[in-house]
């Protein structure tokens, strides 16, 4: 479409002279009279000795009359109820995007049945009369202050085939004359205040690509019509109050690359149907009430990238299939009822990295097999029932950021101290390592040495073990510590010794173990120090007075 205008443009500046019709000179330097801003330095070129063809900034002429404006970006604090639409007959494309334009979008819109729209910054309510621009192919006015309902004119504008009004305060429910909208590929109605149902008669804007209707208050169910979208590469329902069950026909929407159901009220299975979604790359249906198992079907979905189940109510084992996700980067099934085994299989997901499947009820031991997957950067499996050691292949994770294995009963499967200290060690390879929580299992033995090799550690947790034995001088060169938690173990030493000075510090607990000695100054040059616990230990002697006023010490 443009090529071609602008194609004619050359050719008729060749042969014509391009003035504008005074008329509409006229009605643009009227509308420009109304702005609050008039010393607009890009639009000084309107004025009406000049040729608002020529020498106007931001207008384009075809045959003598003003075709496009686009003044993006000019500055214009004004309103757009004084637009003066319907002197500006020939007018096709209007980009004011990125000014101040406020009012309501002027009725007199409905005159310009060819026009592209493209506005933001601007409050108020679409009048009905929009309804008549029925050769419209695309309507732009997201990121406003629209605070009007859709209006049932709408379904009228039966050319559009992009309709992209997220981001504003529309109310109401979403007429169902959208569905009239049979040519519509795109359509984006997020972040809104729209309520009651999805129309079932969207289900036959059979063109539609991009469905995204998320961050509203929506309820009822997802409408199964909509299976019948079977160009559908995107939807986005998410964050709403959906309820009912995901419907099966989803799984004949085979071009979906994207399926965001999440944040909503949703409950039964997971469709087993969902295994068809074979483009499928991104699968979100967290924080929902979902039952069930995990589907196995899911693993025949070769190009997911993301997988995020999290915070609903599945139950049963991970499925062993979903080893066969080798693109998967992210698995989130954290909180959730999910038991069994973590199998095996998913030390196969080579691409892996970011694993939670923090706060269920996995039994069992952590798979040696989680040491393949080299590009982790995040491991949660804490608060399940697992047990055993930490494998030593973990040390081979040298991307690993942070590793989160707290509140399980993981120990030494040999009860041996020589063996904890083994497993924890192997630790102090992971150089990149910024938070490592290990608390409140059964781990024993010694502080491994070395454990802040890589200088990135801040929040180190290996509180509620059975650990023991003295502080490795080697932690002074802990320079990143921000949160650290030693308490309720059974270290040993004099605590005017064992520590450095951590500038970053801001939090530790030493609480209930059996340290002895004095408290030392140095914990004063810790500056962001603010919460200091040593309860519960054999400390001797005064409170240096640089440290006498930290929140804690008196526990
Ligand atoms: C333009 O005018 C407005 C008030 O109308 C004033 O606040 C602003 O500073 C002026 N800008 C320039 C560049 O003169
Ligand atoms: C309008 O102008 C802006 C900024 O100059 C530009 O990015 C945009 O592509 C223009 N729109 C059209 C359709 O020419
Ligand atoms: C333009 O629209 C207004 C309001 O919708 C209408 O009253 C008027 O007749 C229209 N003018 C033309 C030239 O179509
Ligand atoms: C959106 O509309 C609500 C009432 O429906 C109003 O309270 C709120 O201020 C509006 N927000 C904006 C950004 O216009
Ligand atoms: C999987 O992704 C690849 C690369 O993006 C693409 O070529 C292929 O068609 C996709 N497979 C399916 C079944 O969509
Ligand atoms: C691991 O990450 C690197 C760098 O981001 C990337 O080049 C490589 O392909 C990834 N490996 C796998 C198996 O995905
Ligand atoms: C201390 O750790 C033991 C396990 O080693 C645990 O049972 C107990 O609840 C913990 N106490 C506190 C106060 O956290
Ligand atoms: C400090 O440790 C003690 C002993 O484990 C515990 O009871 C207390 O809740 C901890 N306080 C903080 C703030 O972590
Ligand atoms: C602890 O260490 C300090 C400094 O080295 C020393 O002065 C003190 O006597 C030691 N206390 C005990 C009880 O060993």
């Amino acid at each position: 479409m443009f090529p071609r205008i602008l194609y004619f443009l050359q050719f008729f500046t060749l042969f014509t002279v391009t003035f504008a019709s005074i008329e509409e000179a006229t009605a643009l330097l009227k509308w420009k009279a109304t702005f609050l801003s008039q010393n607009n330095s890009l639009l000084t070129s309107w004025t009406l000795s000049s040729d608002a063809c020529k020498d106007w900034y931001g207008v384009i002429c075809f045959n003598g009359r003003v075709n496009k404006l686009n003044i993006t970006n000019a500055g214009v604090v004004g309103t757009f109820h004084d637009f003066p639409f319907s002197s500006l007959s020939f007018l096709e494309y209007v980009d004011l995007r990125m000014n101040q334009l406020f009012g309501i979008i002027p009725p007199t819109i409905g005159n310009l049945t060819n026009l592209d729209l493209s506005i933001n910054h601007i409050s108020g309510k679409i009048p009905p009369q929009i309804g008549s621009l029925s050769k419209v192919e695309t309507l732009f006015i997201f990121d406003n202050h629209l605070n009007d309902l859709i209006h049932l004119e709408i379904g009228k504008m039966k050319s559009l085939e992009v309709l992209l009004l997220d981001r504003n305060n529309l109310s109401g429910p979403i007429p169902t004359t959208l569905g009239d909208l049979t040519e519509l590929k795109t359509l984006y109605l997020y972040s809104n205040q729209l309520s009651g149902l999805i129309p079932r008669e969207l289900g036959n804007l059979k063109s539609l690509a991009y469905l995204d209707l998320s961050t509203n208050h929506l309820t009822g169910p997802i409408p199964s019509d909509l299976g019948s979208l079977i160009n559908l590469i995107e939807i986005d329902l998410s964050k709403s109050q959906l309820t009912g069950s995901i419907p099966i026909t989803i799984g004949d929407l085979t071009e979906l690359k994207i399926l965001y159901l999440f944040s909503n009220q949703l409950s039964g299975f997971i469709p087993r149907e969902l295994g068809n979604l074979k483009s499928l790359a991104y699968l979100d249906l967290s924080i929902n009430q979902l039952t069930g198992p995990i589907p196995s079907e899911l693993g025949k979905l070769i190009n997911l990238t993301e997988i995020d189940l999290s915070k609903s109510q599945l139950i049963g084992s991970i499925p062993i299939t979903i080893g066969d996700l080798t693109e998967l980067k992210i698995l989130y099934l954290f909180s959730n009822q999910l038991s069994g085994f973590i199998p095996r299989e998913l030390g196969n997901l080579k691409s892996l990295t970011d694993l939670d499947l923090s706060t269920n009820h996995f039994t069992g031991p952590i798979p040696s097999e989680l040491g393949n997957l080299i590009n982790l950067t995040e491991i949660d499996l804490s608060k399940s029932q697992l047990i055993g050691s930490i494998p030593i292949t973990i040390g081979d994770l040298t991307k690993l950021k942070l590793l989160y294995f707290f509140s399980n009963q993981l120990s030494g499967p040999i009860p041996s101290e020589l063996g904890n200290l083994k497993n924890l060690n192997e630790l102090t390879y992971l150089d990149n390592l910024e938070e490592l929580i290990i608390s409140e299992n059964q781990f024993s033995g010694h502080m491994p040495e070395h454990l802040c090799q890589g200088g990135k550690l801040e929040n180190f947790m290996v509180n509620s073990n059975k650990l023991s034995g003295p502080i490795p001088r080697s932690m002074s060169k802990c320079s990143s510590f921000k949160r650290v938690r030693f308490d309720n173990n059974s270290f040993t030493g004099n605590l005017s010794e064992a520590f450095g000075i951590y500038p970053e510090l801001q939090f530790i607990n030493l609480s209930k173990n059996d340290f002895h000695g004095e408290l030392s100054s140095n914990w004063g040059k810790c500056k962001k120090l603010t919460d200091f616990r040593v309860a519960r230990n054999r400390i001797s002697g005064h409170i240096p007075p640089e440290i006498g006023s930290l929140k804690g010490l008196q526990d």
